[in-house]
């Protein structure tokens, strides 16, 4: 496995492949890398001829006090990672490199799919995704660019973006992986303390809920997210930022449960705001 630094040597090796006619897999992420992140290398490598994953934790995503600086990383640990994953090349570049002195442009959805969900406590995350997300297709020009399902927001968005700009990248979506308890694995559940990562199972346990009720035949999507928000209000860790049953392409909210949707919701367990969702198709 290569580990690139330089826009210009990744543009090399891509373009050495594409000559070979082989097909390229990416997967763009921040590091500090889980099961989560593997899966969607795994998955990369079933698919593709050549392999790329990013790992460069991009600035213009955090809001202030956001924890850009705190983020964590650990570029050796997460080569190992992703190297026994199937990947061939690393692509780790240096802030500098992505954001020039000088650069000034920057790719933005003009819809409030971007103003919602978490985008209403992020304002400019989602504008420093897809900033980041087009420079990195231009230099990867990859087939196929895998995404969690756990970030079902950014799912949408990419997805709306690369619509709208005929990218001709293939977003492939990937299930949500769990730890044992059913938290959905994040690279912020290492600031939970031992009382709140224990707390933070509510997240998935009130999700399962509102899906038994579900399949139980309960169509009201009010009453489902009145449900959820008892559930997660017992736990007294927790405090709710946002429980939102809605359409998963629009992020548009429905009352009625029926067709693809997406219960999304985001809680801080302590200090730590956690994400999660499921999809369901009724
Ligand atoms: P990051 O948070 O590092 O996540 C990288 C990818 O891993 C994302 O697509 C995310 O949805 C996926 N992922 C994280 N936890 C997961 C889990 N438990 N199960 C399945 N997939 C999981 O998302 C980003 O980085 C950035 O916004 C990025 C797209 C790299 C742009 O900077």
């Amino acid at each position: 496995m290569k580990i690139l630094n330089t826009i210009k040597d990744m543009r090399i090796a891509v373009k050495e492949a594409q000559r070979n006619g082989k097909t390229i897999g990416f997967v763009p992420t921040m590091g500090y890398l889980h099961e989560g992140h593997l899966s969607l290398v795994r998955r990369a490598r079933a698919e593709n001829d050549l392999v790329v994953v990013s790992i460069f934790v991009n600035p213009t995503q955090f809001g202030e006090g956001e924890g850009f600086e705190t983020y964590p990383r650990d570029l050796e640990r997460d080569s190992n990672l992703v190297e026994s994953a199937g990947a061939d090349i690393v692509f780790a570049p240096a802030a500098a490199e992505m954001y020039p002195l000088g650069a000034a442009t920057y790719v933005e959805i003009a819809s409030d799919i971007t103003g919602k969900l978490c985008g209403a406590s992020r304002p400019g995350h989602f504008k420093g995704v897809t900033t980041i997300v087009t420079k990195l297709f231009n230099i990867v020009t990859p087939d196929r660019a895998y995404f969690g399902q756990k970030d079902a927001q950014q799912v949408a968005v990419i997805e709306q973006m690369v619509r709208d700009l005929y990218l001709g990248v293939e977003i492939v979506p990937c299930p949500i992986v769990r730890e044992e308890d059913g938290l959905a694995m994040s690279s912020r559940n290492t600031y939970l303390t031992n009382d709140e990562r224990k707390a933070a199972a509510i997240l998935s346990t009130a999700l399962a809920k509102a899906q038994e009720m579900i399949k139980d035949g309960e169509r009201n999507a009010l009453e489902i997210r009145k449900v959820i928000t008892e559930k997660i209000n017992s736990e007294p860790l927790s405090q709710i930022d946002y429980i939102e049953i809605v359409n998963d392409r629009t992020l548009e909210p429905i009352e009625e449960i029926k067709g693809s949707l997406l219960i999304a919701l985001a809680v801080k367990i302590g200090k730590t705001r956690l994400i999660d969702n499921i999809r369901l198709e009724v």
